[in-house]
Order: C-alpha cells, then structure tokens, then sequence
C-alpha cells in the first residue's frame, strides 16, 4: 500500500455523465450563489455561511440526495458538500434548492485540495466519507482516498470534539480503513458496524449503499473520534 495520492486527483475522479438541462441550469444560476471559490486559499465557514454554527461537510456527496436529508435535519450546522462530479453537483443543487435550504454549500473541486488549503484548522465537527470509490483493481488501490496522508488532512481540519463517519461496500476496502485508521494513534473507534444496510450509523441510505446492496454486498459504517 501506498499512502501517495496521485497528483491530479480530479483527472480521475471525474466522470462523463449525461447533464440533464435542470442539471445544468442548476450549475448556472445556483452554483454562483451557493458553490465555494477555488480551493487555493483560506477562507472562514462563518463568512461562507453568514453565521458561525458546527460544520459538517461531506467528501464526494455523488447525487446529494442523502446529504440534502441530513442537511434538512440539522437546521443549526453549518453544510458543505464537496464533489467533482457535475451532474451530481447540479442534481444535488436542485435538491438543495427544493428543499429550501440556507445553510448549505458546495465546492466542486478536489476535496484533498479543499482540505489542504482552504479549511481552518480544526474547523471541522463531522467529516462524512460515505462509499469513497472502491478502485477494486490491485493496480488501483493507490488511488482510495483512504490512506496515512488523507489522515494527516483529517487531522488538520478535525475540531477537538470532532468525528470522521466512514462506510463503505468493499471488504477490500473495508480492511484497508481498518488497517489505516488503526494504525493512527490520533483517532479511536467509537463505533463500527458491519451489517446488511438495515443498519446505517447515523446517516440516510446512500445512492452507492443500494447499489452496493443490490450486488449482494455487506455494509461497513465506522464513527472515528479524536483519541484522548
Ligand atoms: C462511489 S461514489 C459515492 C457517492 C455517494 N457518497 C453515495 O454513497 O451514493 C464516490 C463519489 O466521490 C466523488 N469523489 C471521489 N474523489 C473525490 C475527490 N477527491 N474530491 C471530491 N469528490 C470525489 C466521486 O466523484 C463520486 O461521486
């Protein structure tokens, strides 16, 4: 295993995928208002959202659909979404829109990136990483987002009290985070489940999860907190 990330990470990461017009006026006239600048430098949660609260923010959010629910549950926290994928992006902006939501953001740019250099330290009360893509190939592992140096990102942008959710669908997958995130003297497990997706530990049903389900997979959801 390695824990280099590839250098362009958006390269890869990004899919084709047919954009739907609603998609794409979604991108037009809602991404202006509620997506995030490029990840190049700092910026405040506060100054984003117009209002100082806990931030939650989701890496690769695929559809929205299920960041859209948690947002609508949790009116106090502050909501960031971060997805390359556009007609994600734009399908999640619909739904942000529909459902009426003022605390929610976007960034469509690398989430390594956004983590790097664009959020506070310590800025961070819940990091959600629901079904990261799997890279089944053995050729491929290098590219799981799950490694030593994402884990120096969580470390940067993790508050005092805060909590990095994981699941995922792949047993290969599955032992890699266990491995990875054992090793890390800075997190402890507070929970982990493996279940048949009738189990989920504190989060909606995702798009991946059901098609994960549908193939006859098992489900992984781990609850990792600040050690100490
Ligand atoms: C397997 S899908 C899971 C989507 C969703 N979380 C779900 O469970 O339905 C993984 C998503 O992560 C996104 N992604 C992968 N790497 C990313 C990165 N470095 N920054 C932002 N998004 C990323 C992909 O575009 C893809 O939509």
């Amino acid at each position: 295993m390695t824990d280099q990330h590839p250098r362009d990470v958006k390269s890869y990461v990004k899919r084709p995928g047919r954009m739907t017009p609603a998609q794409q006026r979604a991108l037009d006239t809602l991404l202006p208002e509620l997506g995030l600048p490029e990840p190049d430098a700092k910026l405040d949660p506060a100054d984003v959202f117009g209002r100082s609260a806990p931030l939650l923010v989701e890496i690769g959010f695929g559809n929205g659909d299920s960041l859209v629910d948690i947002a609508a549950a949790q009116p106090d926290w502050n909501v960031l979404g971060i997805e390359v994928h556009e007609p994600g992006i734009g399908h999640c902006l619909l739904m942000a829109e529909r459902a009426g939501l003022q605390h929610f953001r976007v960034s469509q740019y690398d989430a390594v990136a956004v983590l790097t250099h664009q959020l506070p330290r310590a800025s961070v009360t819940r990091l959600n990483l629901y079904f990261p893509d799997p890279w089944p190939k053995k050729r491929h592992h290098k590219r799981r987002l799950v490694q030593p140096r994402f884990l120096e990102l969580v470390d940067r942008v993790l508050a005092p009290e805060g909590a990095l959710h994981i699941a995922t669908d792949w047993e290969n997958y599955a032992e890699q985070i266990d491995a990875v995130l054992s090793a890390d003297a800075r997190l402890r497990c507070a929970v982990r489940r493996e279940h048949s997706g009738e189990r989920p530990y504190e989060r909606p049903q995702t798009k991946f999860e059901r098609r994960g389900l549908k193939l006859g997979h098992r489900i992984w959801d781990w609850c990792w907190q600040r050690a100490g």
